[in-house]
């Protein structure tokens, strides 16, 4: 049986670390990314980590001609991990039909192909957004979605139900939608991590290009929420951790283990860490003092988030396993070599 796996935003930070444990598991794996926000270099990284160096090709899913043209010349991919997306929550606001173009077009010319030329599976990059502000915590996979605080979210929900609605009619599809809650840190070997074009939106990299003199001060978006410091809680992931359960989530296609044509499981690690927690958790980890400043909430923000992970843990067998001051070390590590800073 082929183990080829088609790994789509395969350079980007969550799709690279999966290429390594996909590498590390024996898998042969081609990536298809547009590049628009990651580099081509990380294909070298990735060689350098795992010893073999993906094919790759660059063209964007949107595109249903160069997709169609894709899976015919390559008709032995066993599975698909599809993470090539636009995932900038406040950019999406700004540009919302790009991101509804871009998003949901990729995921159904892709299904297009995987019928055409019997794919069967599928596993999806969605997200913990598609919860909102939960009424009850922790979130189980039963807890009912809410209406998207942005486009970026929305894609996330309507891609959802794409699936949804797609094995219902074509049983052949088999597809797993994994939702992440915060994914944060980088790989051990600090060759490949989270590397935002411009000013970083999430808070680890803003953290830790702060520690590195690249921004000047971290602004903690609001200490005046309902929880124990006042900051806003969220449950924040290790990327490997993540990228393990990927792998996961592959072979319980390719042996048929998956009990529906779709199955969603949460992915995090059960904790809620608020942004103060956060960053004293640098602090401790890494020795580096960190200058912020508490500022007004982010609008969009939710205030509390974090994962029941039961089913995910039973029914996939896997579970988080690297500590909250392990990941942040490994993010500063990562940002050190990048900057060339010892
Ligand atoms: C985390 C917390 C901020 C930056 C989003 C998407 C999610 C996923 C991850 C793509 C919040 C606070 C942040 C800063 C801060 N994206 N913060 N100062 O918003 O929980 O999730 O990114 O896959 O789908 O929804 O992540 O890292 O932006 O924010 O205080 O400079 O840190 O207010 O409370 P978020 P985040």
């Amino acid at each position: 049986m082929s183990k080829k796996i088609l790994v789509t935003g395969g350079t980007g930070y969550i799709g690279s670390h999966t290429v390594v444990e996909l590498h590390d598991a024996g898998f042969e794996v081609v990536v298809v990314d547009d590049l628009s926000n990651s580099s081509v270099d990380v294909l070298d990284k990735i060689e350098e980590i795992s010893g073999k160096k993906p094919a790759f090709e660059q063209f964007n899913l949107a595109d249903a001609a160069k997709t169609d043209d894709f899976f015919k010349r390559n008709q032995d991919i066993a599975a698909i991990i599809h993470f090539a997306a636009s995932k900038a929550v406040g950019e999406s606001v700004q540009q919302p039909l790009h991101y509804y173009r871009n998003n949901l077009v990729s995921l159904m010319n892709i299904l297009d192909c995987q019928r055409k030329y019997n794919v069967a599976n599928l596993v999806f990059s969605s997200s913990c957004t598609v919860y909102g502000q939960p009424d009850q915590l922790p979130v189980t996979e039963n807890t009912p979605r809410k209406d998207a605080e942005s486009p970026y979210g929305n894609t996330k929900r309507v891609n959802e139900d794409i699936l949804h609605d797609s094995v219902n009619a074509y049983p052949e599809l088999k597809t797993i939608a994994l939702r992440y809650f915060n994914p944060i840190g980088a790989h051990p070997s600090a060759l490949i991590g989270e590397l935002p074009l411009g000013v970083p939106q999430n808070l680890v990299p803003f953290i830790t290009q702060t520690a590195a003199g690249v921004r000047e001060q971290l602004s903690v978006f609001g200490d005046d929420y309902d929880t124990p410091d006042g900051s806003a809680i969220r449950d924040y992931i290790n990327v490997v951790d993540l990228a393990k359960a990927h792998v996961v989530a592959i072979t319980r296609l390719l042996e048929n283990k998956n009990k529906t044509g779709y199955e969603v499981f949460n992915l995090g690690t059960g904790n809620g860490y608020s942004v103060l927690q956060i960053v004293n958790g640098f602090e401790k980890a890494t020795g580096v003092k960190l200058n912020y400043k508490i500022v007004p909430r982010r609008a969009g923000d939710i205030e509390k988030i974090w994962a029941d992970t039961t089913y995910a843990n039973e029914e996939l067998g896997w579970k988080a396993e690297k500590g909250l001051e392990e990941t942040l070390l490994s993010a500063w590590n990562w940002e050190k070599r990048l900057r060339n800073i010892q």
